[in-house]
């Protein structure tokens, strides 16, 4: 996929040429979010190129139809239904037509064209002229925004006005149901089974201006109300004529326009679900949501946006001086995160945020490993949110323990919407044990941030200990005593189902450890709270001394020839992929070779040890990360858009300050230079992450060790200065790094201790700066 360079701003992208060839993907990069509606960035006319050169989609975040999944050769207990996100209808749709002319960009001429989305409005806007076929010409200006304030609302302005022309115009505003999800073809990260129309009519309303799609999805169960209401400003418009035409609702307005006069159409759209409310009740809460937003009007619902995102960039900017394309990159995935993230407790953030289907719309560990840290440390309410989602998901994670054999304990999905195990390639899926500990992990990160004792007692405590079964269950002594957890997949997806993988057993390790001292301290502490967890999980009191014992004796693989952490029982002992001899379009190796062929070779899809590394900084020394780095790096394809920042974050500890500073550029600008080439399927939301961390993590050498806050800062030297945030333990940290100096500046809180380099600082209200060089 082509695509555009867009003009280095730090604060929105631009575009200044419609071009059919980037379409696709630009769809993704001006799709507009507020973490449960996503509208792709298509024009309000559509598009009508060929197919495969755009998808005009519109997700919900968490709402979903599902599937039996159908497995020609089944076995016992493989993931037996699909979840997939759904295309719901297009709310956004606007027709335009001069006299019988239809606008539309791929016919005419487009005479000039601008298309900006601003990371600090929040506001989409477009503004262009277009000569008909026939010489009409007409300005067009057209903005949108998906309010972040209330999560149903979208708002939108389309205005024409006639340049050379006097003649009657029609504006067709729709409410179109007969969409579709993309179709599987030969990509796995794409699409889903289903083909044709999932959503069913149940009813249609048309009023007044409101406009009601009524629809359920045949196996799910959830009835959908996606509504709409518009406003016409124009001289001489008359009432609009409403139409409905199989799934497709219209509202159209015949204007007489002369030259130099405009139109306007205001939208309003509005998505409400059985998943958030009675099926009853969705058709009232969209005609009153859609009112209220009527009433208070475009312009105010703008002002609303700027000042949510005000306050956003406030807590979360990451300032880089010294490169624009890095600072751009920057912002619009800080952006792209808060588009896509889920606030409400019920839902999560997919691997592609609401922006397009790959991946099906599906959370993974991609939130607790790469999402969850940009979150804790720049809006840790949203973190909490993150949080309660997985809590939320606790019987169904029980449930599937059930299905795979476990007595006790909780496994959570490898990927869901809802909290059942939608993975059907289980090698790759349901065997990355892993995602428990990754979900403890970020409990343990949470808690160090926040010391938050509620979230503990009420939700914590009782998932770190249900899901530390799990390794209790899994595990095994053997003939050495050694704890050993077998038939695995690590984080790295192109070695499956392996004995003691590294990262597996090293973040178990860290689990049950967590698990056990939670016990110990509740049991301690707070008594009563403790003999409630331990009753609603029947927790017997041997328990927590046993995860203590298989975490002491637990199995880390490590080669003493090579000196290096193995990624597994048999890694090292593999042949080692031909690199020299895999032609580049071979990559990504997924689609060009059976994985089987894959795992019997030592060649990494993404950092494994290398993420143990980052994730459990204090077991290693640094000669031992310089080493397992070097020895990896050389093995990994990088392939999954999950690895490159976290080969930067290590690169930069172990002083490779040159790798550091380019696998944080690829990481930085995935999406906007498109590297991997499918953005267009959607945003890499777990990247878009990873860029964060490499700043915070990376340069700035950032850790919370036994609770404490470290930094150890470094300036690329491509870089003037850099700045960032931190929320941490109730405090709003500053960090400015420039060359040789760091200063350290308390925002907000009351006091704040932590590391710089090694040296205790303290910052007080009364002393909120202390500044400090490095070398
Ligand atoms: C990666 C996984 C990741 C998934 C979703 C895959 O390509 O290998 O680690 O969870 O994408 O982003």
């Amino acid at each position: 996929m082509q695509q555009h360079t867009y003009p280095l701003d730090a604060w929105c992208i631009r575009e200044t040429a419609f071009d059919t060839q980037s379409h696709f993907l630009d769809e993704t990069l001006f799709a507009l979010g507020n973490g449960y509606i996503g509208l792709r960035g298509t024009g309000e006319e559509g598009y009508s190129g060929p197919a495969g050169t755009s998808l005009d989609g519109t997700y919900l975040n968490g709402f979903y139809e599902s599937e039996p999944i159908t497995y020609p050769e089944t076995a016992y207990g493989l993931a037996k239904i699909n979840q997939f996100m759904l295309n719901v209808p297009n709310a956004k749709g606007v027709e335009l037509w001069l006299e019988n002319e239809r606008f539309d960009l791929l016919t005419g001429s487009v005479d000039a064209y601008e298309r900006v989305l601003d990371f600090r409005t929040g506001v989409l806007a477009r503004t262009l002229e277009w000569t008909s076929p026939s010489g009409r010409r007409i300005a067009v200006r057209s903005r949108r925004l998906v309010c972040f304030n209330n999560k149903h609302l979208f708002a939108q302005q389309f205005e024409v006005t006639a340049l050379n022309f006097d003649g009657t115009i029609r504006l067709v505003a729709a409410l179109d149901g007969a969409v579709k999800n993309i179709e599987a073809g030969d990509d796995p990260r794409v699409g889903s089974a289903v083909s044709g129309p999932t959503l069913h009519l149940i009813g249609v309303e048309q009023q007044d201006g409101f406009a009601a799609l009524v629809q359920k999805t045949h196996n799910s169960g959830f009835t959908l109300v996606s509504a709409t209401e518009t406003v016409i400003t124009a001289e001489r418009a008359q009432a609009p004529v409403q139409e409905q035409e199989g799934l497709r609702l219209t509202q159209t307005w015949e204007l007489p326009l002369k030259s130099g006069q405009s139109a306007r159409l205001d939208k309003f759209g509005s998505y409400h679900s059985s998943r958030d409310y009675a099926a009853d009740e969705l058709l009232p809460h969209s005609r009153a949501t859609l009112a209220e937003a009527k009433a208070a009007g475009f312009e105010a619902l703008c002002v609303e946006q700027a000042r949510y995102l005000a306050d956003f960039w406030q807590q979360a900017d990451v300032q880089i001086a010294g490169d624009d394309a890095l600072q751009q990159g920057m912002h619009f995935n800080q952006f792209h995160l808060l588009q896509s993230v889920g606030r409400d407790g019920k839902t999560n953030i997919s691997a592609k945020g609401v922006t397009g289907e790959g991946y099906e719309g599906h959370y993974f560990w991609d939130t607790e490993i790469y999402i969850f840290p940009f979150f804790l440390y720049s809006k840790p309410e949203i973190a909490r949110k993150l949080l309660e989602y997985r809590y939320a998901g606790l019987p169904k994670a029980r449930e599937r323990a059930r299905q795979m054999s476990h007595d006790i304990g909780a496994l959570y999905p490898w990927r869901t919407i809802a909290g059942e195990e939608c993975s059907a390639y289980f090698p790759a899926g349901t065997a990355q044990y892993h995602i428990n500990a990754d979900i403890a992990y970020s409990i343990k990160m949470y808690m160090e941030a926040t010391d938050d004792q509620q979230y503990l007692v009420k939700y914590g405590a009782e998932i770190v200990m249900e899901t530390a079964r799990i390794w209790a269950g899994i595990g095994s002594y053997d003939r050495e005593g050694r704890f050993c957890i077998n038939q695995v997949t690590g984080p790295d997806e192109y070695t499956a189902l392996v004995n003691n993988n590294y990262y597996t057993n090293a973040m178990a390790q860290m689990h049950l450890n967590f698990a056990a001292s939670i016990a110990e301290r509740l049991q301690a502490d707070a008594p009563e709270e403790f003999a409630r967890i331990a009753a609603a999980m029947a927790l017997d009191a041997n328990e927590p001394a046993q995860w203590r014992r298989a975490a002491s004796l637990m199995h880390l693989p490590y080669d003493q020839a090579l000196q290096i952490h193995a990624q597994d029982d048999s890694f090292l002992s593999k042949k080692v992929w031909d690199f020299a001899n895999t032609p580049k379009e071979n990559y990504p190796l997924l689609l060009n070779y059976h994985p089987m062929v894959i795992y019997r070779h030592q060649v990494c899809k993404q950092a494994d040890v290398v993420l143990a590394l980052l994730l459990l900084s204090d077991q290693f020394t640094l000669e031992d990360k310089r080493r397992d780095f070097d020895y990896y790096e050389a093995v990994t394809t990088h392939d999954s858009s999950l690895s490159s920042c976290i080969f930067s974050i290590i690169a930069a500890e172990v002083g490779y300050q040159d790798k550091a500073y380019d696998y944080f550029m690829e990481t930085a600008r995935l999406d906007l230079d498109d590297t991997h080439g499918n953005t267009h399927y959607g945003v890499h939301t777990a990247a878009m992450a990873g860029t964060w961390m490499g700043v915070a993590y990376g340069f700035a050498g950032m850790r919370v060790l036994g609770g404490e806050l470290h930094f150890a800062p470094q300036l690329p030297r491509q870089w003037q200065h850099y700045t960032f945030k931190i929320h941490f333990r109730g405090a709003l940290l500053q960090v400015h790094i420039e060359a040789g100096r760091v200063e350290y500046s308390l925002l907000q809180g009351e006091v704040l201790d932590f590391t710089h380099g090694g040296e205790q600082l303290t910052l007080t209200a009364s002393q909120p700066k202390q500044s400090r060089s490095y070398a």
